[in-house]
C-alpha cells in the first residue's frame, strides 16, 4: 500500500519526556523517513494524553489548573521532539475540541450499537497506571510499577461488551499483525485468560478532568478509551470524511508502542472499532522497555534520562544514533548512560567519522578527480536488500549493523590495499578510491532516515549529493579534507 499512517502512543503530560518516550517517537520518525524515501506517502501522528485522575492529581499538587499543566507540559513534548529533529505531521492533544467531539460521537455510536451497559463495580485502581489492577498484579500490596497502594473503588460505570472471539480471529488471520512474534504470543496468552468486559466511564464526582459522557452527565469518559480514539479523531473521524478515508480506512495503519500498553492496543482497541464497524489497524509494533537499573523510568521515581540533556551534550544526530542503536527492538534494555560516550567514540568518532576523514584526506592528497567505480557491486546490492528487510521489519539496530559492516569493509579494504602507497599509480588508486566512495556513499544513504544531516553532509563531502545513486558509477568527483564529523570525546 502506498499510503501509511504511523502513530506513537500519546504521552501522559504528568511526566516530562524521557528517553523511553523519545525512543518510540524516534522510531516513528525514522520509519516515516524510510518509507518516504521508498516513495510512500506517510502521515506521522503523535501527541499527548491529557485527561484523567493522574493529571488532575499532579495539577492539584502544583497548585495549577489541569488545563494549565497540560498546556505547559505538552509544549515540553513538542520541544523535545523538535530538539531531536523529529518531524511529525500532526500533534494531537486530547483536550483539543476536535478530539473531544470525535470521542462523543464514538460513544453515541457505542450506545446505538447496544454494546455498552451500566454496572456497579468494585476494584483496585492505580492512578499511576490509570487502570484497575487485580490482587494478582500487586507486589506486597503495591502496584509494581508505581510503588503505590491502589485505591479500592466502588462505583457505577458503563461497561463495554468485550467480544474476544472477533479480536482473536483478526490476529490469527493476520488482518491485525502484532510484531514481533513474542508480543503476539503475549496477546494470545491474554486472550486465553478470558478478559472481562471493561469499564469505559468514571463517576464524575471522582474523576472530573475528563470528557463528559454525552448521555449521562454524572460520568466522564475513561481516559484510556478517550486516548485510543486519538488515532481516528486526528485523521478526521468526526469532521472530515475524505481525510478519514484517505488516512485510516484506505491506509496501512501502523501503531508503535511498548509492551506496557499492549492489552489496550491489541485487544480493547480493535474490539472497540469492530463493535461499531470501523476498520481496525493493520500492524502493531511492540518494542521493549528502557529501564534504569532494572526499574521503569518515571518522574515519580526520579530516575529518568532527559533526551534534551543528551541533545545538549551530543547534538540531535548523535542522540538519535545512540538511542536507536541501544538495544534490539524486541528486548528490554537497561540503559547505562556512561556507555553513550564510549559508543560515540567507537562507532562514530573512530568508525564512520574516521573513515570519512581518511577517504577525504587520500582524495586531497591525490589532487585529481576520481571516477566512482566498483568492480563488485554485489556487496552493495545485497546490503541494500538486507537493509530494507531489516527496516521494514522495524529492526533498526540490525539495519545499523548492515551499515556498519560496509564501514568495516571499507576500513579493511584500505588496510589491505594501502592506497597511500599507490598515489602515483592512477589506475590502481582510482580503482581503490572509486570503490571506497561508492560504498561509503551507499552506506550514507542507508543512514539517512536515522541521521539525516550526517547523511547529507557525507554525500556533500563526496560530491554525490546532487545525483541519484543510479548515476554514481562513472561520476567524476574531486575530494577535499573537511573538519572531522565526530571529534573524539575525551570523557
Ligand atoms: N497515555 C498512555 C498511552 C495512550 S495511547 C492511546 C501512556 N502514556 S505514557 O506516557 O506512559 O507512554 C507510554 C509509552 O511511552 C510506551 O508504550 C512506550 O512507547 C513509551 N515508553 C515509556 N517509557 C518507556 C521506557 N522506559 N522504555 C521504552 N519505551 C517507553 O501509556
Amino acid at each position: 500500500m502506498r499510503r501509511i499512517l504511523i502513530t506513537t502512543p500519546i504521552y501522559y503530560v504528568n511526566d516530562k519526556p524521557h528517553i523511553g518516550h523519545a525512543y518510540t517517537t524516534l522510531v516513528a520518525d525514522v520509519l516515516t523517513r524510510f518509507f518516504r524515501i521508498q516513495g510512500k506517502e506517510v502521515f506521522f501522528l503523535t501527541g499527548t494524553d491529557e485527561h484523567g485522575a493522574k493529571i488532575a492529581e499532579v495539577a492539584e499538587k502544583a497548585g495549577k489548573t489541569p488545563k494549565k499543566i497540560c498546556d505547559e507540559n505538552s509544549e515540553d513534548f513538542k520541544k523535545a521532539w523538535q530538539n531531536l529533529e523529529i518531524k511529525y505531521d500532526y500533534f494531537i492533544r486530547t483536550t483539543d475540541k476536535r478530539h473531544e467531539e470525535a470521542v462523543k460521537k464514538f460513544f453515541e455510536k457505542l450506545k446505538e450499537k447496544n454494546v455498552i451497559y451500566e454496572k456497579e463495580y468494585v476494584g483496585l485502581y492505580c492512578v499511576g497506571c490509570e487502570k484497575f489492577l487485580t490482587e494478582k498484579d500487586l507486589v506486597n500490596g503495591l502496584c509494581p510499577d508505581h510503588k503505590r497502594k491502589p485505591e479500592t473503588i466502588s462505583e457505577k460505570n458503563y461497561f463495554f461488551k468485550l467480544k474476544l472471539k472477533a479480536v482473536e480471529e483478526l490476529i490469527k488471520t493476520k488482518k491485525l499483525k502484532i510484531l514481533p512474534s513474542g508480543a503476539e504470543s503475549e496477546v494470545f496468552g491474554l486472550l486465553n485468560q478470558k478478559l472481562d468486559d471493561f469499564s469505559i466511564s468514571r463517576q464524575k464526582e471522582r474523576v472530573k478532568w475528563g470528557i463528559d459522557l454525552p448521555f449521562d452527565k454524572n460520568q466522564t469518559i475513561y481516559v484510556w478509551v478517550d486516548a485510543l480514539l486519538n488515532y481516528i479523531s486526528a485523521v478526521g473521524y468526526n469532521d472530515n470524511e475524505e481525510e478519514f478515508k484517505k488516512w485510516w480506512v484506505d491506509a496501512r495503519v501502523i501503531h508503535l508502542l511498548a509492551k506496557d500498553i499492549l492489552k489496550f492496543h491489541a485487544i480493547y482497541w480493535p474490539a472497540m472499532l469492530l463493535s461499531v464497524g470501523i476498520k481496525t489497524p493493520d500492524e502493531e509494533f511492540v518494542h521493549g522497555f528502557f529501564t534504569i537499573n532494572g526499574q521503569k523510568m518515571s518522574k515519580t521515581l526520579g530516575n529518568f534520562i532527559d533526551p534534551n540533556d543528551l541533545v545538549k551534550r551530543f547534538g540531535a544526530e548523535v542522540t538519535r544514533y545512540l538511542l536507536l542503536s541501544q538495544f534490539s527492538l524486541n528486548h528490554d534494555g537497561d540503559v547505562k548512560e556512561e556507555k553513550f560516550a564510549e559508543k560515540y567514540n567507537s562507532d562514530l568518532a573512530q568508525g564512520i567519522g574516521n573513515l570519512v576523514s581518511r577517504i577525504l584526506a587520500l582524495g586531497e592528497q591525490y589532487g585529481k578527480e576520481i571516477m566512482v567505480q566498483c568492480l563488485d557491486t554485489n556487496l552493495v546490492t545485497k546490503s541494500w536488500k538486507d537493509y530494507k528487510k531489516q527496516m521494514e521489519e522495524f529492526r533498526f539496530n540490525d539495519a545499523l549493523v548492515i551499515i556498519w559492516n560496509l564501514i568495516s569493509y571499507c576500513d579493511k579494504y584500505i588496510s589491505d590495499t594501502k592506497p597511500w602507497q599507490k598515489i602515483d599509480d592512477d589506475k590502481e588508486f582510482q580503482k581503490i578510491l572509486g570503490l571506497l566512495i561508492y560504498v561509503l556513499g551507499n552506506a550514507s544513504l542507508m543512514l539517512s532516515p536515522i541521521m539525516p544531516k550526517t547523511s547529507t553532509k557525507i554525500l556533500e563531502y563526496l560530491n554525490l549529493h546532487d545525483t541519484s545513486k543510479e548515476d554514481w558509477l562513472s561520476k567524476l568527483v574531486l575530494l577535499k579534507k573537511q573538519l572531522p564529523l565526530f571529534p573524539r570525546l575525551d570523557n
